[in-house]
């Protein structure tokens, strides 16, 4: 099957919330030339319509797409693939997961005046905590698994690869490391199927001959990652930019469908004897969202890693009645 390497013609993106993620999200989507419509949807009028003027000023010299949007929902309409960015902000001092309650109240009275306008869209969580958002916006929507799912640890595998990059000395893109499970605290690295330019990550040596990536260092990296958000949070307030190239790397995959390989996460039904919550796991994202999960190879302390996750995450879904 022949898939287009640029957005289809008539491709609509349409980004839910015009904060600092929402407007990365769509920024970094006409900068790269992701849809060829992008609609932004507030309920903030004044803020939304000038997010929209200042995105549509710099376009011509972009990607060109059409910007359009603002604070009527009918914006939405038509879109292929929805971004969800609305909702409360993690603060210095809060966890993903403590925003839960919050965020989940918001788009149960959201979700269905989206479906409304886009009933054949395909959703992408990114509010946090998007794991547990993910599930919710399943059970409100009644759409297929496989076409609501969340940004997962795009963001955080983008980041493990960055700094394995620092490390190595080698191009990020020549890097294959992923973070897998909950967008949050209990995220871990998939290390025994990391490759730096298809040498095993624990088998890269210095140049002094030793072994780069014990599992000390590994336990290091992986907390560095994980604590990268907080960091971020504590100097400038919030996380926008790298979250918005994530998310709009997600939006091409599914727009050109593309079928790439990407650690989104959607909701497990028996993968390593795990179902009922959503976790990020290297996936094959088309036109259709995520198409199937990926059997990645997990030594035991990954297998019990990844099941410390859905615990993590399904006491806060029991919680919420979720
Ligand atoms: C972060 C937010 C998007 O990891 O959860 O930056």
């Amino acid at each position: 099957m022949h898939r287009n390497a640029v957005p289809a013609a008539g491709s609509k993106l349409a980004v839910i919330g015009a904060g600092a993620v929402g407007s990365s999200v769509a920024y970094a989507a006409l900068l790269r030339g992701s849809a060829r419509t992008i609609a932004l949807y507030d309920l903030k009028k004044e803020k939304v319509e000038a997010e929209v003027l200042d995105l549509a000023h710099g376009s011509p010299l972009a990607s060109g797409a059409r910007i359009i949007g603002g604070d009527d929902i009918t914006c939405v309409q038509g879109a292929d693939v929805v971004v969800i960015t609305a909702g409360a902000a993690q603060r210095p001092g809060q966890t993903r997961l403590d925003l839960a309650g919050t965020n989940v109240s918001i788009l149960r009275s959201l979700m269905p005046q989206l479906l409304e306008q886009a009933p054949d869209a395909v959703y992408v969580l990114v509010t946090n905590p998007c794991d547990v958002l993910t599930v919710a916006a399943l059970g409100i929507s009644g759409l297929p698994a496989g076409r609501v799912f969340a940004s997962g640890t795009v963001l955080d595998t983008s980041r493990l690869r960055n700094l394995l990059s620092w490390m190595t000395g080698v191009s990020a893109r020549s890097i294959h490391a992923t973070i897998a499970g909950e967008h949050g605290d209990s995220e871990f690295g998939l290390w025994s199927s990391a490759t730096v330019g298809g040498v095993p990550l624990r088998e890269c040596r210095g140049a002094d001959g030793t072994l780069s990536f014990t599992d000390a260092a590994l336990d290091d990296l992986g907390h560095q990652v994980a604590e990268a958000a907080y960091t971020v949070i504590q100097g400038k307030g919030a996380t926008n930019l790298a979250v918005g190239v994530s998310a709009a790397r997600i939006v091409e995959a599914v727009l050109t469908d593309e079928h790439a390989v990407l650690p989104v996460s959607s909701l497990l039904d028996g993968y390593q004897g795990i179902s009922g919550v959503a976790m990020s796991i290297p996936s094959v994202v088309g036109r259709q969202g995520v198409i199937r999960r990926l059997d990645v190879p997990m030594d035991e302390r990954e297998q019990a890693r990844l099941h410390a996750s859905a615990d993590a995450l399904r006491a806060v879904q029991e919680s919420l009645g979720i």
